[in-house]
This record gives structure tokens, C-alpha cells and sequence, in this order.
């Protein structure tokens, strides 16, 4: 064995010339005659060997020679800078360890062409192995640190709402429910929100960082049944303040992905450029709805747009991606129609058929990424706004009392990880950016 040390693909740069180690897998071959360019990967990047025949054994050239893809190797040789492409580097091939040689009887099915989404899917315990999977996986991380740390350096308290809870918080249609012990129901968590929302008035600023669940029969780019929620919830926090918080959120996310990931993002193909005009000097553009709708009927008289929008309905996703389109960085819609939105937001004092809410749409018609609002902070209000949504008011006993004991205005807003990281990495589809999506059909592997 060699003595040369251990170090990993992303920076194998700070060794040119020195010989180390590599643990990884085989993920590609080509041969020349007595020339062998093996591409190896060792999950932190791939690099180029190159192994000639006079360079090794016999017996060992035979058998880098055939071996099959995705065999597990412990690779040493000297590394070199690549003579033309800048930060690009080789691996000059002194000895191999295979660890497990994958048997030729069942060869890695994911081979490098093409192959449809559906085996893909099917197969996503490999594909992950893939440069483009690995480098999402890598943004997506990175966002969720980001996204954490912009609250952990801002006094915000982290506080674990519960999954497992006895009522709807966004609507009793997507709820996936089960048996809890005898008697009673349980529903997994569809948004920490009013959870935090009681640590809110408890702690002052806090946030929530977890898994949350929607039955939604929906198939769509967009949707999963089961994806990570981030939340702040803030005490004598107003619409604007949110908006703001939001503003600052979304700018350092962006900022983060850019100082760490220009490379992953050339692998994964998106335009950087892009990133770049969201962190430009100047603010996300903010648009009541009312302006939004205006938009979108001036856009339709002008043949840009198929659909009309009807006043007073939602936006549909076509709505979202004309209205992101206008725009570079992030736009906020605020002020919906309260009668499409949530029971528990706050209407607005100006035109009660308002609601204080904002939802953010990601340029480049990624649609709605963050959706929040003020919320009722008056308990005869939001008591009749149970009644009229058909809640179970016992379940709501304890979101009453908020209102009851020292009540204050205050908002939240909660943003889908994977509508983020869709957006940040330019995906057609989100189940690209979870290990493991779940969705209407499928939940193997
Ligand atoms: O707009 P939503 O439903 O808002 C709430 O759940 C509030 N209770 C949040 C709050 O105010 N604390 O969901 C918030 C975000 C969306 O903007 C989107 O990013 C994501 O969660 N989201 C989904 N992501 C993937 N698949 C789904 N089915 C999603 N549903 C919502
Ligand atoms: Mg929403």
C-alpha cells in the first residue's frame, strides 16, 4: 500500500506535482492502445487518470483495462495540472486497489447515455451517483446552511414544531392521515407555522427547519408529498417587515451558492448570471395584487399571454411565470384576495377583502417559493374565521389562547427547499433536488 496521503477530488488542486491517494469509483473508461484514461469520482468531484502501459504492471493494466463501471478503487499516482483547461487537474495512474470489481454479470445499469426519467427514477439509489446529482445535492446542502444560519445569526431561536399533530394547517384536503393509538387520529404536519407561532410569543423570534407533508393529488413540476419547510415567525412583525426579512433571506442564500458552488454549477448547467442580478445592488420588486392583475389583463390584450386572469382568482402557474418573467430578481405579490388564501391571515385594514399576505416568485418562472403572511391576531376574528372554514374548533383551543394572553401582531412565512434549490440550480422538476422524492406515484426506492 502507499504511503502517499488521502485527499479528495475538490481539492486535489493544492497537490500538483505530489503524489496521493484517492478513494472512490470508476465512473467512466476510455483506451487508446497503450494508453488507459480512467475518470474517476470519489463524491466531492471526478478527475481524469491516465495510466500508460509502461507505467504498471502488466497484470494490473489488464485489469484496470477491463474493469467494469462503478468498481470501488483506491487509486495513488501524481497529480498534474491539465496543460489546457485552467483548474483542471490528472491523476498520472501509479497503482490501483480495486476494492469490489462490480461483476460483469450485472453490469451498473445507469450507463453515461441518456436514459429515460422513469428508469432513472426507478434507479435513483445509483443515479445519485451521477456528476449532476452529486453537484445538486452539494447546492442543496449548502442552501440549507445558508438558510439556517441567515436566522442563527439574526437572534432567531430554532424551535421543532411536531409532526405528528391532531389538525389541518393548510387546508383539510391534503392532510395524510393515520390511526393514532385507539382512539384517535393523527395527521402528519403540513406546516410548522402554528406551532411557531405560539414559541413566536414565547421567544420573540424563532424558526422551524423540517419535514412537512401534502397529500396533494397534484402532478406537477412543482409538488411533492413530502418536502423540507423552512419558517421564521416573528413577534410585532408587519407585512412590510416580512417582506423585507424575506428580501435579506433570499440575497444570502444566493450569495452563499455563488462563493461556493461555481463549478457545481457548470456541471449542473445553469446561467450564473442569472444568480448574479438577484444579489445586484437594488430591491426585489413588490406588487400588490391588484398590479399583479393588471399586468396579466394587459398582457392578454396584447396576445402574450393565452389565459385572461380572472379578478379575484389565484394565479395559475402560466400567471406566476409571465409575472416572474418581467423581472430579474425575485418579485413579492402581496395582498391577495383573502378568500383565496389561508383562514389565519390578517386582513388588511385598508380593504378587509384582503388579505396581509406576500407570496415571493422566483425569477425565471419558478413560480411561488416563499408564501407567508401577518396573522389574525384578534381572537373573536379569527374564532369566526375557524367556524367559517369548517375547522374542528377543540383542535384550535390552544391557537385561540395566543389571542387570549397577551395577543400581538405578527408574522411568518415558510419557503420549500425544493422549490429553492429548483430555482437556484435551474431544474425543470423539483424531484431532482431531494435525495429521495416522494410523489403522487411514486415512493421506491
Ligand atoms: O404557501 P404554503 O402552503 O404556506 C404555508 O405552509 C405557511 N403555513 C408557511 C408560513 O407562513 N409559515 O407553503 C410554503 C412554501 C411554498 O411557497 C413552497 O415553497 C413550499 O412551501 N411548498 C411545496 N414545495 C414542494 N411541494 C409542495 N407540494 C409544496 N407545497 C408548498
Ligand atoms: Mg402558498
Amino acid at each position: 500500500m502507499s504511503t502517499a496521503p488521502i485527499t479528495n477530488i475538490a481539492t486535489i488542486g493544492q497537490h500538483v506535482g505530489e503524489a496521493v491517494t484517492l478513494r472512490g469509483w470508476l465512473y467512466n473508461m476510455r483506451s487508446s492502445g497503450k494508453l488507459l484514461f480512467p475518470t474517476f469520482r470519489d463524491g466531492s468531484g471526478t478527475i481524469q487518470g491516465i495510466v500508460p502501459k509502461a507505467a504498471v504492471s502488466e497484470e494490473l493494466f489488464e485489469a484496470l483495462k477491463n474493469l467494469t463501471l462503478e468498481s470501488s478503487v483506491v487509486v495513488t499516482g501524481k497529480v498534474a495540472a491539465h496543460p489546457k483547461q485552467p483548474d483542471t487537474f490528472e491523476i498520472q495512474v501509479e497503482d490501483v486497489t480495486i476494492t469490489q470489481r462490480v461483476s460483469d454479470e450485472t453490469p451498473y445499469p445507469i450507463q453515461l447515455k441518456e436514459a429515460g426519467v422513469d428508469f432513472l427514477m426507478e434507479h435513483r439509489h445509483l443515479w445519485l451517483r451521477t456528476p449532476r446529482q452529486s453537484a445538486i445535492l452539494r447546492v442543496r446542502a449548502t442552501i440549507q446552511r445558508a438558510a439556517a444560519e441567515f436566522f442563527d445569526t439574526r437572534d432567531f431561536v430554532r424551535t421543532d414544531p411536531p409532526i405528528l399533530t391532531p389538525n389541518a394547517c393548510e387546508g383539510t384536503s391534503e392532510l395524510f392521515e393515520m390511526k393514532y393509538f385507539d382512539d384517535d387520529m393523527a395527521y402528519l404536519t403540513q406546516s410548522g407555522q402554528l406551532y411557531i407561532e405560539a414559541t413566536a410569543l414565547a421567544l420573540g423570534k424563532v424558526y422551524s427547519f423540517g419535514p412537512t407533508f401534502r397529500a396533494e393529488k397534484s402532478k406537477t413540476r412543482r409538488h411533492l408529498t413530502e418536502f423540507w419547510m423552512i419558517e421564521p415567525e416573528v413577534a410585532y412583525l408587519d407585512l412590510d417587515g416580512l417582506m423585507e426579512l424575506a428580501e435579506g433571506f433570499l440575497t444570502h442564500i444566493v450569495t452563499r451558492v455563488l462563493e461556493a458552488h461555481r463549478n457545481d454549477l457548470k456541471v449542473i448547467g445553469k446561467d450564473v448570471e442569472k444568480l448574479e442580478a438577484v444579489v445586484a445592488p437594488g430591491h426585489f420588486p413588490r406588487l400588490s395584487y391588484d398590479e399583479a392583475h393588471q399586468m396579466l389583463v394587459d398582457a392578454h390584450a396584447k396576445g402574450l399571454i393565452e389565459n385572461a386572469h380572472t379578478y379575484g382568482d389565484d394565479f395559475g402557474s402560466p400567471d406566476e411565470t409571465y409575472i416572474s418573467n418581467q423581472f430579474d430578481k425575485p418579485v413579492m405579490v402581496h395582498r391577495y384576495p383573502a378568500e383565496v388564501k389561508a383562514f389565519y391571515m390578517q386582513p388588511d385594514p385598508k380593504d378587509p377583502t384582503k388579505a396581509l399576505c406576500v407570496d415571493v416568485l422566483a425569477p425565471e418562472g419558478y413560480g411561488e417559493i416563499i408564501g407567508g403572511s401577518q396573522r389574525v391576531d384578534s381572537y373573536d376574528l379569527l374564532k369566526s374565521r375557524i367556524e367559517a372554514h369548517n375547522l374542528p374548533m377543540e383542535a384550535f383551543q390552544w391557537y385561540l389562547d395566543l389571542r387570549k394572553y397577551g395577543s400581538v401582531p405578527h408574522s411568518g412565512f415558510g419557503m420549500g427547499i425544493e422549490r429553492c434549490v429548483a430555482w437556484v440550480c435551474g431544474l425543470e422538476h423539483v424531484r431532482e433536488t431531494i435525495p429521495f422524492p416522494r410523489t403522487l406515484n411514486r415512493i421506491y426506492p
